[in-house]
């Protein structure tokens, strides 16, 4: 259950509370799934690369969190109103619903290519958010957090969001570059200055509240400079969910954005289904939206009485020419072209694999091909043709009893509980590169079993203890093999299934870790089918 009402003083407002009575990390009793988010996706325009990176990063991690047995809800979606969705819709000729209706579309496409497994997809337009939205807005106005002002100063349309003049330099937003708009407009204002003390209270008790820690510091610094309160209104447009006291206001698109996270899981709808869900485990999002995430939300939901997500992580940009790949630099590669290239598998793979997910990582086509034909095609590919194509001219396609283990064996069996180990461990850390690393290594070391096993030579020999031998080996790698389309299924799911199916095994392993792990789970008997190379190489494109 929640506790809204330890949070209140007498007054009724939140922040005339003793500092730090309320719950920071109030765990709901019945919370049972782990909750990962993307942001909402402007619909302003089509995804491009970068937008797909923080997409894929936290498919990865759903996926995983499944295969570990757990109950995930992954939840992705459309941030439809603002400004720069009106101006978009304009420069089309359209109104903005009619405009949003037919982006999402493109959205949902690239994600489909992708293999992204989401569990739901919220579109801010629908009415199981906006009513929510409203009905929250009105209890903030009555409870004395929100108020009538006037705000003057920089706006930038292409984040839809306010700064301070001092943060503007020569005109442009410090994050697109692109002249910002000065206005001037009568708007309710969140008073989220209030909550300055319980916001630096809460990243220093949960210091793993914000991450990496380079953002967290970032944000601490940002709030102990002052907070100002937030405009939380719009009158100079209509595109917006109404203020329901004064709907010739209409809400802040990220005040209204925002509350994605729990009007999608039910809040305002569904109480026990907000309750076995939330709070989040992650907010994953780009380092450009960490002040909406790691400030404004919390204190949103102090506000409100409730629980707060349990970690905001802040990955780097996408960079072309070291800038941020955007709409607005007219720098965004759409994922199609890379798809056609690379599948969805050697898409992922390099997004996941290449460069630190914290940091900023500039995009080069090089590289990925690099990648691709280095890891892919050759040490997991080739692995898995060759190691089929003996079990198939040497035991007719059906994987062999094996004998006795030797050291060789035992010494695989080890890599596997370590990459399995590493896996776990990158994917605890944020570290998608350090999870696959662990994993592909695993493929590297069978490669190296198979090179010294010498099963070739084994053929050879017709002595039964050589057959014997032989079989051994065989069924090791392929065991290997088996593992490898366990711990790449989360990462790479379209190869793990093709790969499974090579094996003669179900496409997807319903098994959870570790159990699916046991080493030599793969019964002997099985048949398999070698098919098309897993990974063909690929040359640079003209
Ligand atoms: N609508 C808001 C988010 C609201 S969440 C309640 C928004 N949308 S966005 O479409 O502009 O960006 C969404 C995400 O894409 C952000 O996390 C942003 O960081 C990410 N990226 C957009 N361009 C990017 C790169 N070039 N590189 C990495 N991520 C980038 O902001």
């Amino acid at each position: 259950m929640f506790l809204p009402g330890a949070l209140r003083g007498a007054s009724g407002r939140y922040y005339s509370c003793p500092p730090l009575v309320y719950p920071l990390q109030l765990d709901t009793m019945s919370k049972d799934t782990f909750y990962l988010t993307t942001p909402i996706y402007y619909v302003n325009d089509v995804p491009h690369i970068g937008h797909a990176y923080t997409t894929v990063a936290a498919d990865f991690l759903a996926r995983y969190h499944r295969l570990r047995g757990e109950r995930v809800h992954f939840l992705t979606g459309t941030d439809e109103h603002g400004e720069k969705v009106a101006l978009a819709a304009a420069a089309a000729g359209l109104e903005p619903q009619a405009w949003a209706d037919h982006v999402v579309p493109r959205w949902k496409e690239v994600w489909e290519r992708l293999e992204i497994s989401y569990d739901d997809f919220i579109r801010t337009t629908e009415e199981r958010h906006t009513a929510p939205v409203q009905k929250l807005a009105q209890q903030l106005y009555d409870q004395g957090d929100v108020y009538l002002g006037e705000y003057e100063g920089p706006y930038c349309v292409a984040c839809e969001s306010f700064y301070q003049p001092s943060e503007i330099v020569d005109g442009l937003c410090p994050i697109h570059e692109t002249p910002v708009v000065m206005l001037k407009e009568h708007n309710y204002f969140f008073r989220l200055s209030a909550y300055q003390d319980r916001l630096i209270e809460l990243y220093e008790t949960q210091p793993d509240f914000v991450a990496p820690e380079s953002r967290r510091n970032e944000v601490l610094a940002f709030v102990r400079a002052g907070l100002q309160d937030l405009s939380m209104s719009r009158t100079s447009f209509g595109w917006g969910v109404p203020i329901p006291w004064d709907p010739a206001h209409v809400m802040y698109v990220w005040v209204d954005a925002l509350q994605n996270y729990i009007t999608a899981v039910g809040f305002g709808s569904d109480q026990e289904r907000f309750e076995r869900t939330w709070p989040a485990d992650y907010h994953i999002i780009g380092k450009d939206i960490l002040r909406q995430h790691a400030v404004i939300w919390p204190a949103l939901l102090m506000a409100a009485g409730l629980p707060l997500p349990r970690h905001v992580f802040a990955h780097g940009y996408l960079t072309v020419g070291g800038k941020k790949m955007s709409k607005t630099n007219l720098t965004g590669i759409s994922p199609h072209t890379l798809l056609d290239e690379f599948g969805s598998d050697g898409y992922r793979y390099h997004f996941l694999r290449d460069g630190t997910f914290g940091q900023d990582g500039a995009f080069s086509y090089e590289a990925m091909l690099a990648r691709y034909n280095a890891d892919l095609a050759n040490d997991l590919g080739n692995l898995v043709s060759r190691t089929l194509a003996m079990v198939t001219s040497y035991f007719d396609g059906v994987v062999p009893v094996p004998g006795e283990a030797t050291e060789a064996e035992v010494l695989l069996g080890q890599k596997a509980a370590e990459a399995a180990a590493g896996l776990d461990r990158g994917v605890e850390a944020l570290d998608p590169a350090g999870a696959l690393e662990a994993v592909m290594s695993l493929a590297r070391a069978t490669n190296l079993y198979i090179n010294e096993a010498a099963p070739w030579k084994l053929a050879k020999d017709p002595s039964p203890e050589a057959r014997q031998r032989l079989a051994t080996v065989l069924y090791s790698a392929t065991e290997a093999i088996r593992q490898l389309s366990v711990l790449f299924s989360p990462a790479m799911p379209a190869a793990s299934r093709r790969i499974r199916a090579q094996l003669g095994l179900p496409g997807v392993e319903t098994r959870p870790l570790p159990v699916a792990l046991a080493w030599g789970d793969l019964a002997a008997g099985t048949k398999v089918e070698r098919g098309e190379a897993v990974f063909p190489r690929l040359e640079a494109q003209g």
